[in-house]
């Protein structure tokens, strides 16, 4: 089976095709990190005009690296939402022309969903039931992972998510947008105890996450530095920052897999790129007896890989999406405790 996926959902125009679930044939992003940057984020309508730009090029390209013809293909998986919602209805336009031109069925994907199931676009791939972190620049939650079609939130963030308290606390130190990959970069060169940055636990149950108050902290910080006329290490603070978002992440996923007695847990999401997490789960969970699994560094941040390949699974479950079905902003995968059905 032959699909061809689309992302629009965020600053990537990206297009891949997956042959049978697990061969990815082409993996084309276009990032428009170069258009935002000047903004120190995304910018909505900036976005959308790009991806309109974009979206045909892309698409083209994927096909062409993977060897194929729209002819070729048996399905079109698109993510629906969450996300810009005018960014969204580009990928989602495109996918819904062809699929009326060329009669192909279509679906309509959660990006989030996408994200749970990328560490399945690996040669080793975990077994059901497992326990996922997606954190990315949108989202900081925590899932038991049922099957390829069904997951249960566990935790989510309350505010901010990592990958936005990594993009703010970059802003603040004048760094490049996204933050994320520049303060991982400069904190391999600092020390992560420098700075004892606040650690959000939460209720001592709790598999939520805040990350808005160690923002706070950060700012704060410097701020006091600089009335002080004081210098500041920006290796370590970022070491120091990124130690206490990743000691929070570790932990809280860890203590989801003890609660639901899980040996296997995966990361996903833009923040999963992040060496130090990647490190520090591998360590812990291996003390634990933790089977760890985590997509390689490009499927961790959007793409469209991971959309085809949740595509081919709800085709599986005889999933299809109708022409008239929308985008949508805010995701039906993030409802607590509820179990979510593709
Ligand atoms: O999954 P993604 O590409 O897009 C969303 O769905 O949001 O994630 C992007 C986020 C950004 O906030 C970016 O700063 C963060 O992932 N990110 C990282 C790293 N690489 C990307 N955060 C920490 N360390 C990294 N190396
Ligand atoms: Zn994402």
């Amino acid at each position: 089976m032959l699909i061809l996926g689309l992302e629009s959902s965020c600053d990537e125009t990206a297009a891949a095709v997956l042959r049978d679930g697990h061969t990815l044939l082409s993996n084309v992003i276009n990032s428009q990190v170069a258009v935002h940057s000047p903004y120190g984020g995304v910018v909505p309508e900036l976005a959308s005009r790009k991806h309109l730009e974009n979206i045909y090029p892309v698409v083209a390209a994927a096909l062409t690296q993977a060897g194929v013809t729209l002819d070729d293909l048996d399905g079109l998986a698109v993510t629906q939402g969450p996300g810009l919602v005018g960014s969204l209805l580009v990928g989602l336009s495109f996918a819904k022309a062809i699929s009326a031109v060329k009669g192909l069925p279509y679906v309509g994907v959660d990006h989030i969903v996408g994200h749970l199931l990328s560490p399945f676009l690996e040669k080793e791939q975990p077994p059901f039931p497992y326990i996922a972190l997606v954190a990315s620049g949108g989202h900081s939650s925590i899932f038991l992972v049922h099957d390829h079609t069904t997951s249960q939130l566990l935790g989510r963030t309350r505010d901010d998510a990592a990958g936005e308290a990594f993009d703010k606390v970059g802003k603040m130190l004048g760094l490049e947008y996204p933050g994320g990959p520049v303060i991982s970069r400069l904190a391999e060169t600092g020390n992560p105890a420098a700075i004892p940055f606040p650690r959000a636990w939460l209720a001592p149950d709790s598999l939520d996450f805040s990350f808005s108050g160690l923002k706070t902290a950060v700012a704060n910080y410097l701020h006091q530095r600089q009335e002080k006329n004081e210098p500041v290490n920006i290796c370590d603070i970022c070491a120091s920052f990124q130690e206490a978002v990743v000691e929070v992440l570790c932990e809280k996923v860890l203590k989801a897999a003890q609660r639901h007695h899980i040996k296997t847990v995966a990361l996903a999401g833009g923040v999963a790129a992040n060496p130090r997490l990647r490190r520090t789960l591998q360590k812990l969970g291996a003390e634990r007896g933790l089977r760890i699994f985590m997509p390689s560094l490009e499927l961790c941040t959007d793409n469209a890989a991971m959309i085809a390949l949740a595509g081919f699974y709800h085709f599986a479950a005889k999933a299809t999406t109708s022409l008239e079905t929308d985008a949508y902003s805010r995701s039906p995968v993030l409802h607590p405790g509820s179990v979510y059905k593709a």
